[in-house]
């Protein structure tokens, strides 16, 4: 058993010290945001935020989360109703097509933007190293300057 939050919630997962973080989310607690692509911490569609760092949850042992916050693309915090900045910005630019890789991207985006809050393009690309196999590619680095923009006003 690890004692953890996720979203901010206080919780104990029952679990093999091995079992991947993306499992537990998934299986146990219902939080079907983050996704299985690669499994190999390629794809970047399973990242969660732990401690503030975006992270491939399907190479995070349990084991290894104890004490830990752990955020999904669920508990992103809202500004204005249900949505974050970063998931405002993903509506206005109507970024998705299939969705599949979207909740990862927001979270990479997230923890790019409590970092660097106005990234280049070079520094998006550097950091922002997900895939998507829809090509949505341009319409993701608009949607990270508008959010950007909205942080800086906020
Ligand atoms: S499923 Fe974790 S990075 Fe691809
Ligand atoms: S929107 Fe389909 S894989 Fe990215």
């Amino acid at each position: 058993m690890v004692a953890l939050t996720v979203n901010n919630i206080p919780i104990d997962i029952e679990g093999a010290d091995d079992k991947p973080l993306l499992w537990a989310l998934r299986e146990d607690l219902g939080l079907l945001g983050p996704k299985y692509g690669c499994g190999v911490a390629q794809c970047g569609a399973c990242r969660v935020l732990v401690d503030g760092e975006s992270t491939p949850s399907c190479i995070v042992p349990l084991g290894s989360l104890a004490g830990a916050s752990v955020v999904t693309i669920e508990g992103l915090p809202s500004t204005s109703g249900d949505l974050s900045i970063v998931q405002q910005a993903w509506v206005d630019e109507q970024v998705p097509q299939c969705g599949f890789c979207q909740p990862g991207f927001m979270i990479a985006t997230t923890a790019l933007l409590a970092r660097t809050p106005r990234p280049t393009d070079a520094e998006i690309d550097e950091a922002i190293t997900n895939i998507c196999r829809c090509g949505t590619y341009p319409r993701i680095r608009r949607a990270i300057h508008r959010a950007a923009d909205a942080l800086s006003q906020s």
